[in-house]
């Protein structure tokens, strides 16, 4: 029987909660605002997805640079980037059941019609539908109202209001001198960063699809405003595309929307969201922005300062353009997950797995040691994980039948499960049972190493 994907939102999130991967967040308190934890394997598996796109957008180019900057900025910098005025959604309250929804997707799912921003246009809309509220049925709305979505704070030392970033490019426009003067950086490059934004979005949901912290993994890439830009925005839409597909995405699930001219942000000269097709409808996943020299110009001004730089080769002083390549770390994790489900019919049961890509699997190999209470099985499987773990993420597990342990590690997606049984301690040989075919080898343990180092790096 083949396995089959047959994934749903909540098979998705009961295999989370009960396999340690994400955990609804205070729990024992009822439970808070649709935010989640990341649990043992989660953290792995979202560790695992940073690691592989550091690797491949920052060491391995030449012309990327990566830093960490801090969550609380300098306010000015988001009055210069336009988010204190204008990062708003709109917002609209059912009068009866007092539910809040966000004004745009109600006129959205009622009209097919983008209407983001048009406060005014959202409101007749409403009105002239005599729309239902989606909770209670009642048709009667406060006006819709825009509401900014900057979560604010206080700072000791610091008069007014500061905010939590609502995304992280802004830490990286502001050391945009700094890594000028110290990295002899050549234009086009390159700043990345992976960190947490927040966002008081008004409906969050879908599970871990529409947080109010979550995390980023961002580019500003800069290039010279006078060369051809066509062809490298296209080159950085297609790495997006890569990149889903290393941590497990199928190309039949992605498609790409270009934000029509008029709807574009105030900075944005092309934008295009590449959209997935989640168990509830095609949603962005990640963007690509042609941003100008907006955000460097912006903070020029604010600042006072001159954020340009100067290229030797063509003698000439200038404002670089950006190209913004943004990437959801949680809506990466999961499309991971929904891509990775697998559900496979076997004569007695309905066997559940997680196909991930091996390089991204939270665990590479689980070590069992056959029973738990024979000292010389523990001791050698013991032995055995000592001999991996430098190199290996691993689990040890001895809790209760191999059959049921498999299943387990299968859920976790672990793509290689090594039991240690009484022909071990004779011959020094082990059985490797592969997650995908089920298919069991006998090795010898000193061989262990490089069968794995294969298998992982086939994919
Ligand atoms: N710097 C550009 C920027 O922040 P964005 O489209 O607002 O652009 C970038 O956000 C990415 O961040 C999105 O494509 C999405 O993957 C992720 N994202 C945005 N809001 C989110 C939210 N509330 N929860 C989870 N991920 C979110």
């Amino acid at each position: 029987m083949s396995a089959k994907n047959n994934v749903t939102m909540e098979k998705l999130t009961a295999l989370c909660k009960r396999r340690g991967f994400i955990f609804p967040t205070c729990d024992i308190y009822g439970g808070f605002a649709n935010s989640y934890s990341y649990g043992p394997y989660g953290t792995e598996l979202k560790n695992n997805i940073k690691k592989l796109w550091w690797k491949k957008f920052v060491q391995d180019r030449p012309d990327m640079v990566g830093i960490d900057g801090p969550i609380l900025l300098h306010p000015k910098l988001w009055e210069a980037s336009g988010h204190t005025e204008s990062f708003n959604d709109a917002m609209i309250d059912c009068k009866k059941c007092k539910k809040r929804f966000r004004a745009d997707h109600l006129v959205e799912e009622l009209t097919g019609q983008d209407m983001e921003g048009e406060l005014e246009k959202i409101n007749k809309t409403l009105k002239k539908l005599k729309a239902k509220c989606p909770e209670c049925g009642a048709s009667d709305w406060t006006a819709a109202k825009n509401f900014n979505m900057m979560f604010q704070t206080q700072m000791n030392g610091f008069e007014g209001s500061v905010y939590l970033r609502p995304e992280t490019a802004g830490a990286i426009f502001v050391e945009f001198k700094n890594i000028v003067d110290s990295m002899r950086v050549k234009v086009p490059f390159g700043i990345a960063q992976i960190g947490k934004a927040f966002r008081n979005e008004i409906v969050a949901g879908n599970f871990i699809f529409r947080l109010r912290e979550f995390e980023q993994m961002e580019i500003e890439y800069f290039i010279d405003p006078l060369v051809e830009w066509k062809d490298l925005f296209e080159q950085w839409l297609q790495l997006q595309e890569e990149f889903i597909m290393e941590v497990g995405a199928d190309k039949k699930n992605l498609r790409r929307y270009e934000h029509p001219k008029a709807k574009l942000s105030h900075y944005s000269k092309k934008t295009i969201d590449i959209e997935y097709r989640y168990p509830f409808g095609f949603k962005e996943l990640f963007g690509l922005a042609h941003r100008t020299d907006f955000d460097l110009t912006a903070h020029s001004k604010k600042s006072n300062q001159k954020l340009e730089y100067f290229d030797p080769v063509k003698n000439r002083r200038y404002t670089p353009h950006v190209l913004e390549p943004t990437f959801g770390l949680d809506r990466t994790i999961l499309v991971a997950l929904l891509s990775a489900y697998r559900e496979e019919k076997l004569e007695k049961e309905t066997r559940v797995f997680l196909d991930f890509p091996k390089k991204i699997a939270p665990v590479k190999a689980a070590i069992f040691p056959l029973l738990k209470n024979k000292k010389e099985l523990v001791k050698k499987a013991k032995e055995v994980f000592d001999g991996l773990k430098e190199k290996f993420a691993l689990e040890f597990d001895d809790h209760g039948n191999i059959g049921k342990r498999y299943r387990r590690q299968d859920e976790i997606g672990t793509p290689y499960c090594i039991t240690i049984d009484f022909d071990s301690l004779k011959d020094n040989t082990v059985t490797i049972r592969e997650r995908n075919s089920m298919k069991q080898e006998r090795i010898k343990i000193k061989e262990l190493n490089d069968y794995l180092n294969k298998g992982i790096a086939k994919g």
